[in-house]
């Protein structure tokens, strides 16, 4: 057939036979039919050498256009595939915003914090500052500065977790109760002194249903001049009406500790049988909860961080915040809040 009516046919036929190309690998597979080893303009390019000179102008002119042409409808039907094949895999991709999504449980504050919270608000609202200290404490500001003499038993290693550091000297330990943080503030802060400290405590201890090893303490102090006694007394009981309900009696009793005189222990009436009721579930019927240590400070206390005690005078307290709560809540172990168990700490 003459070349030129053949590439004619090519150029016919093209449009469809590329048309019909219905994914990139059909087109690549035209492509090579049409251009490659064997196609019409494949066979025609090659005998150009072998052509009459005369006709070979015009053969070279309709080989060069019909294979321009066919690039050019490879080339639009290759971007049409492409733009398919893309839609069709954003479209295989798209979400369903409709379908159920995966929750994430947001969990909730432990118990120990909200017991935390509640009792420090309390006491913000009187207008007190929230003070902290470190765990790992000197000895110095668990015990000396709080007046505590070397001999006091709690200092005994049976009762108190000490660190070693390698220097003999280095007298550091976990501290075992929140009671540094009073000589801390004073250290630095001048009077007067509102501040409350919650955080962990640390003892030597074996694990009970009443004991743990680390437990939480709030503390309380308060530094100015003329404070007296009524004024412990009054704080106090405010703070027990506030957290157990506002007709909870308190009453204190002799007590000592080192770093208060004269010291006392508070007692709030049983909220749960409001007073003796034999095998209360929540006093066992001795109408009374153990709630606090308290007192006012000592004078040494303020001079070991060089306050005037004949200018100043003050009271301070302490309270365990794992017993507050298992009373207030009726649990009966100290162990679950630290077991982790999710049915126990839901509840709250
Ligand atoms: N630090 C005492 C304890 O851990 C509690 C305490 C009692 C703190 C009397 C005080 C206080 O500030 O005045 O048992």
């Amino acid at each position: 057939m003459d070349p030129r009516s053949a590439l004619d046919g090519v150029l016919t036929e093209a449009p469809t036979t590329i048309g019909s190309a219905s994914t990139l690998e059909e087109l690549d597979r035209v492509e090579s039919d049409l251009l490659g080893k064997g196609s019409t303009i494949g066979d025609v390019r090659r005998s150009m050498g072998s052509l009459d000179a005369g006709e070979r102008p015009a053969v070279g002119a309709t080989l060069k256009k019909v294979t321009e042409a066919v690039q050019d409808l490879l080339a639009g039907r290759r971007t049409e595939l492409q733009i398919e094949d893309e839609a069709r895999r954003l479209g295989d991709a798209r979400i369903d915003v409709t379908l159920e999504s995966h929750v994430f449980p947001r969990g909730s504050l432990h118990l120990i914090q909200q017991t935390i919270d509640e009792v420090v608000d309390i006491f913000v609202g009187l207008g007190y500052r929230v003070a902290d200290g470190p765990e790992a404490d000197l000895s110095w500001y668990n015990f000396d500065a709080l007046n505590t003499p070397p001999t006091h038993p709690s200092r005994l290693e049976s009762d108190t977790f000490y660190l070693d550091y390698g220097d003999p000297d280095d007298d550091v330990l976990l501290r075992t109760q929140t009671s540094p943080v009073q000589i801390r503030w004073m250290e630095n802060n001048q009077p007067p002194v509102y501040v409350v400290v919650p955080g962990k405590v640390y003892r030597n201890e074996t694990t009970d249903a009443t004991h743990l090893p680390v437990f939480h303490q709030v503390e309380g102090l308060a530094v100015d001049e003329s404070i007296r006694f009524s004024d412990l007394k009054g704080t106090v009981a405010h703070f027990s009406r506030e957290f157990f309900g506002p007709t909870t009696q308190v009453r204190l009793r002799p007590h000592f500790f080192p770093f208060t005189e004269p010291s006392a222990e508070l007692d709030v009436s049983c909220f749960a049988c409001d007073g003796g009721v034999p095998g209360c579930r929540v006093c066992g019927g001795a109408g009374w909860l153990e709630m606090l240590g308290c007192g006012m400070v000592d004078p040494n206390v303020l001079e070991a961080v060089g306050y005037d005690p004949s200018k100043l005078s003050g009271f301070a307290f302490g309270m365990g915040v794992e017993r507050m709560a298992m009373v207030r809540h009726g649990i009966n172990d100290i162990r679950h809040f630290v077991d982790n168990d999710l049915r126990f700490l839901r509840q709250f």
